[in-house]
C-alpha cells in the first residue's frame, strides 16, 4: 500500500505549479541543454541559388564537400527551390492550406537531397529521411562522414496558419536543428557573398552593401528581403548552441572551405545564443 502511494506522488520539482510560469520552471528548465553532436558541421545547400543551376554549381560543390570529407562530419541539408516555387503557385490555385503545402515542398527539397546524395556516393554519402535524422543519425555518422537530408522541417499540418507560404522553410530548418543537435556550427550556402543591407540582384541592388557582420537585432530592422526565410531571426533569437551563423557565397571555390576551417568569408550573423 506504501508502495502505490509513493507511486501516485512522484518527485518532481515541475509536478505541481503551472508550466506557463517562467520565474517558477527557469531553476529547472532555464539550463543550456547538452550537445548531442558536438563535432558536426552542418551546411544547408540553396535549393534555387545553387542546386537549381545544375551542373556548373554543383560538381565544383561536391568536389568540395567530398575534399572537406576528412576533416568534418557533415549533414548537408538541401533547400527547396524553383520546383516547390511551381509547386506553391499549382497549390495556392486550388486553395490548399498552408500544412499541405508544406510536406510538398518539404519533398522537393529532399528530391535535390537525394540528387546531391547520389553524386557524393562513392564517399558513403548517403540520403536520411527525417525520421532518421531524428532518431539515428549518430549512427549514420558513424558509418559514414556525412549524410544528406531535407533542410525543410517537418512542420506539416503543425505550419503556422499565418501565411498560405509556409513561413519555416529549409533555412528555419538547418537552424532548429543545428542548434538542438548542439552542432559545432552552420553554414548557409547561397550565390551571393553574403547578407546585404538589400537584395544585390533587385532594384535597389547597385546601393546595397554587403554586411561582414551582423545580429538579428540589425537585420529585424532591415525592411526589405533576405537571402533567408525572415521566420529565422526569430527563431535565432532563443537559440541554445548555435550562438553565428555564416552565409557564404557557394559559387566561389573555396568560400565553404574556408568557412568550415573557422575563417570569416561571407557574413557572421551573431545569434541570441550566449557564446560558449
Ligand atoms: N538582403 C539580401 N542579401 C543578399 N541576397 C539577397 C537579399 N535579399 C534577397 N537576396 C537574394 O536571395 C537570393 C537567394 O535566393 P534564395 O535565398 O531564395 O535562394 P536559396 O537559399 O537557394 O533558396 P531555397 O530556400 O530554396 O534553398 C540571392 O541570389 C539574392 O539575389
Ligand atoms: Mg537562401
Amino acid at each position: 500500500m506504501a508502495d502505490t502511494n509513493q507511486i501516485k506522488h512522484v518527485a518532481s520539482p515541475l509536478a505541481r505549479q503551472t508550466l506557463l510560469d517562467g520565474d517558477l520552471t527557469r531553476p529547472v528548465a532555464g539550463g543550456r541543454p547538452i550537445r548531442l553532436l558536438p563535432w558536426l558541421q552542418v551546411v544547408k545547400i540553396g535549393g534555387r541559388s545553387i542546386m537549381d543551376r545544375g551542373h556548373q554549381a554543383i560538381l565544383p560543390l561536391v568536389d568540395e564537400l567530398r575534399a572537406l570529407l576528412p576533416e568534418h562530419r557533415l549533414l548537408i541539408l538541401t533547400g527547396a527551390g524553383i520546383r516547390a516555387r511551381h509547386l506553391y503557385s499549382v497549390g495556392l490555385d486550388l486553395g490548399l492550406p498552408v500544412g499541405s503545402l508544406a510536406p510538398l515542398a518539404a519533398s522537393e527539397a529532399g528530391q535535390n537531397g537525394h540528387i546531391l546524395a547520389c553524386l557524393l556516393a562513392p564517399e558513403e554519402v548517403s540520403y536520411i529521411e527525417h525520421p532518421t535524422i531524428a532518431n539515428q543519425l549518430a549512427i549514420h555518422l558513424a558509418a559514414a562522414r556525412a549524410v544528406v537530408g531535407s533542410a525543410f522541417p517537418p512542420y506539416h499540418h503543425h505550419e503556422f496558419p499565418t501565411s498560405r507560404i509556409p513561413i519555416h522553410r529549409a533555412d528555419t530548418g538547418a537552424f532548429l536543428l543545428a542548434d538542438a543537435l548542439g552542432a559545432a556550427g552552420l553554414t548557409i550556402v547561397e550565390d551571393v557573398d553574403g547578407v546585404y543591407t538589400a537584395d544585390p540582384n533587385g532594384p535597389d541592388g547597385k546601393r546595397a552593401h554587403l554586411l561582414r557582420e551582423t545580429s538579428i537585432a540589425e537585420l529585424a530592422k532591415l525592411q526589405g528581403t533576405l537571402p533567408f526565410d525572415r521566420a529565422l531571426l526569430e527563431v535565432m533569437a532563443t537559440a541554445r548552441h548555435i550562438d553565428r551563423v555564416q552565409v557564404v557565397n557557394g559559387l566561389v571555390p573555396g568560400r565553404l572551405t574556408a568557412a568550415l576551417r573557422g575563417r570569416h568569408v561571407g557574413t557572421i550573423i551573431h545569434t541570441g545564443a550566449l557564446p560558449n
